[in-house]
């Protein structure tokens, strides 16, 4: 159990902008920052984060909270976790109560296993370091590479001793479980029950997630026999999965986004390469083809992509087609080619880190006008081959969602294909409608839910409006209620009849006689009420943080929604809006009234079909001075609102 005030310090020291903004590209609007969901694949932002409230709120996927639900949902940490990984960040001394040992077991299982491949890191780096074989083999085999001291101690790099229980031994003897030794794959059980060790005389390249925990290692064998896997790799387990992965990434980040750009490789070793020649945005798919999860991994940091691939790789083709998933995604990819037999690796041993930036800048390609020319070179004068390439690069070009941009590509390959631009534009619209069918079915079911459309930043108040219309009466009136308290609840009431009160607790009592339907809405009020008994004005801040997560939700979405607004939407539409807080009663009053007018309505109904269903005189009676009562209070409130009943 972490200590309160360890809590609290941890809470005063976040910015939630840095916190967020390590994972999420975020641009400042207006006095909020917006940036596209990690969350959900979005194409326009909807993730939006308030410094002033410490809160975000994405849009598309419905999460909302803290810096610290952001790192839960996020780096799937727990609440402690989280708290700890930003202590370590503010540079907090985190105190816990002292009965904590509950020792490995009570660590939730994903902790222990990565405890157990953190503890196996460690064990392969001293290996490395600290064992005869480890520097006569394994060290010497990275200064060969041209790896230095730094590099090998920032990757973490080791070695597996080339026994088959060196690892495993010792991990039981230190008192880690079997079961997660089997489970990360560090050890493989033999029919006889006993554990072998997965790597044995291989130098280790551990796996970082993206917040540096070690969740999986590659080995690579240091024999040059054929029959054996050159690298053998982690497999999945429930810290690691491959597809969410890239190599190097932990250690690139900030580079990253600092460089706009990031470079995409092949192996292990061509990261750790690249990277000591200081280019440090550098990341690989280790080996596989690129998928969606690690393109959007990137996405968050830089729209932009430049793959640097081997000069012999046969596979350039095949991974064409992989590359316009990357282009989906709304990223800029650029391709540079290296001469053959050369991969980033050797070629920055070469050309040294000047020369081979250099060539990076000098030989780097559009991937759409490098595919052009590629499918080109290969269809040669073959007509119909040369029809297909067309088809195949407008296929492309169809992908990118910025219109602008494939406009652009389409005038470029149109000289390159030696083609009109007016037959590569009807290719691409037929593909387009194709494609926009689809869209618009997903965009009808997107509208159902809670997601702001496509120009919501533009257009927020006709959205919200629409999305007011569409629900329950009631609730919309109720939801108002709930905006008002806690924007308005602690204010201090001074009107010209009522004074020394706030409009918290004077909301709350003028709507003691009112029974919320909505469920979260009329748990809100009851927590307000609760509140406001026990003599305390509960405001942003208790609700955001409040254990019931629906009441916190709504809070949060309420706060960000209202103030995503760009600040000069009104004078770009010429539209005056009242401004609520210069007539506050007005404001307050007709709220409550509203919604009261609401419920007397539906008490009047259902009066009247009781009234129409009842036998008994005496009942009727007493049912007619009901209605005749709710008619004058329905009255008084009409009066109010100057609205005339038609009904
Ligand atoms: P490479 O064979 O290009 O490896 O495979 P490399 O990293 O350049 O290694 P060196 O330079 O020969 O030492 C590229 C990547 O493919 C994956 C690894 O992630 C490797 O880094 N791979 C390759 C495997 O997973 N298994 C293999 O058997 C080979
Ligand atoms: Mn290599």
């Amino acid at each position: 159990m972490i200590l309160k005030h360890t809590i609290d310090r941890i809470f005063e020291a976040t910015d939630i902008v840095e916190v967020i903004g390590e994972f999420v590209t975020l641009k400042k609007r207006g006095a909020n920052y917006i940036g596209l969901s990690p969350f959900a694949n979005e194409k326009t932002p909807s993730f939006t984060v308030s410094p002033a409230k410490g809160i975000f709120k994405d849009f598309s996927s419905g999460i909302g909270g803290s810096a610290v639900t952001f790192l839960m949902e996020h780096e799937k940490f727990s609440y402690p976790e989280a708290l700890k990984w930003l202590a370590k960040k503010y540079g907090i001394e985190v105190e816990e109560t002292v009965d904590a040992p509950e020792d490995r077991e009570a660590e939730n299982h994903r902790e222990s296993l990565l405890i157990v491949t953190g503890y196996a890191s460690k064990f392969f780096e001293k290996s490395l370091w600290d064992t005869d074989d480890g520097k006569a083999i394994g060290l010497s085999y990275y200064k060969e590479r041209g790896f230095t001291d730094a590099t090998i101690r920032k990757f973490e790099l080791g070695y597996s001793p080339d026994q088959w229980e060196a690892f495993s031994s010792q991990a039981i003897k230190d008192g880690y479980k079997q079961e997660y030794l089997e489970e990360t794959g560090l050890s493989v059980k033999r029919e006889n029950g006993t554990l072998y060790d997965r790597w044995r005389g291989r130098v280790m390249f551990p796996i970082h997630s993206f917040t540096g925990r070690v969740i999986a290692f590659g080995g690579r064998t240091l024999k040059n026999d054929k029959t054996v896997p050159k690298y053998v790799n982690s497999p999945e387990s429930e810290i690691y999965h491959k597809s969410n992965v890239l190599y190097g990434l932990h250690f690139a980040k900030k580079a990253i986004r600092d460089q706009d750009n990031c470079y995409l490789v092949e192996g292990y070793a061509d990261v750790i390469s690249v990277h000591q020649s200081g280019i440090e945005n550098v990341v690989a798919s280790s080996g596989t083809s690129l998928t969606v999860e690690q393109i959007r991994l990137i996405g968050r940091l830089t729209k932009n992509i430049t793959i640097l691939y081997d000069g012999d790789a046969a596979g350039i083709k095949a991974s064409l087609r992989g590359l316009d998933l990357i282009l989906e995604e709304g990223l800029n990819v650029k391709v540079v080619l290296f001469p053959d037999g050369h991969d980033p690796d050797s070629y920055v041993r070469l050309l040294g880190s000047t020369g081979f930036k250099n060539y990076i800048e000098q030989n780097k390609k559009d991937f759409i006008l490098y595919k052009t020319d590629i499918l080109l070179k290969e269809a040669g004068n073959d007509p119909i081959r040369k029809s297909e390439v067309i088809r195949e690069v407008v296929e492309s070009i169809a992908k990118i969602p910025d219109s602008i941009k494939a406009s652009v590509f389409l005038k470029e390959c149109s000289h390159i294909l030696d083609i009109e631009e007016r037959s590569l534009i009807s290719e691409l619209n037929k593909m387009r409608a194709a494609k926009g069918k689809k869209e618009y079915q997903q965009q009808q079911n997107r509208a159902s839910r809670e997601t702001p459309p496509e120009d919501y930043y533009e257009a927020a108040p006709p959205a919200e409006a629409a999305i007011l219309e569409k629900a329950e009466p009631y609730e919309s009136q109720e939801k108002e209620i709930v905006r008002l308290l806690v924007t308005y609840g602690g204010q201090l009431i001074n009107w010209d009849d009522i004074a020394n009160t706030y409009i918290g607790p004077f909301m709350i009592a003028s709507l003691s006689d009112v029974a919320f339907e909505h469920p979260v809405y009329k748990e809100f009020v009851d927590i307000y009420h609760q509140e406001v008994e026990k003599g305390s004005l509960p405001d942003e801040a208790f609700f955001i943080n409040h254990s019931d997560k629906k009441v916190a939700d709504v809070v949060i979405t309420m706060l960000l929604s209202q103030y995503t607004l760009s600040p000069n939407w009104y004078d770009m539409h010429k539209i005056t809006t009242s401004d609520e807080t210069k007539n506050m009663k007005a404001t307050i009053l007709t709220a409550i009234f509203h919604l009261k007018k609401q419920k007397v309505s539906a008490i009047l109904r259902d009066l009247q079909k009781q009234l129409q269903a009842t036998k008994i005189p005496e009942e009727e009676e007493i049912l007619l001075s009901q209605f005749q009562h709710m008619k004058k209070v329905q009255k008084t409130i009409t009066d109010y609102l100057g609205i005339v009943i038609t009904e």
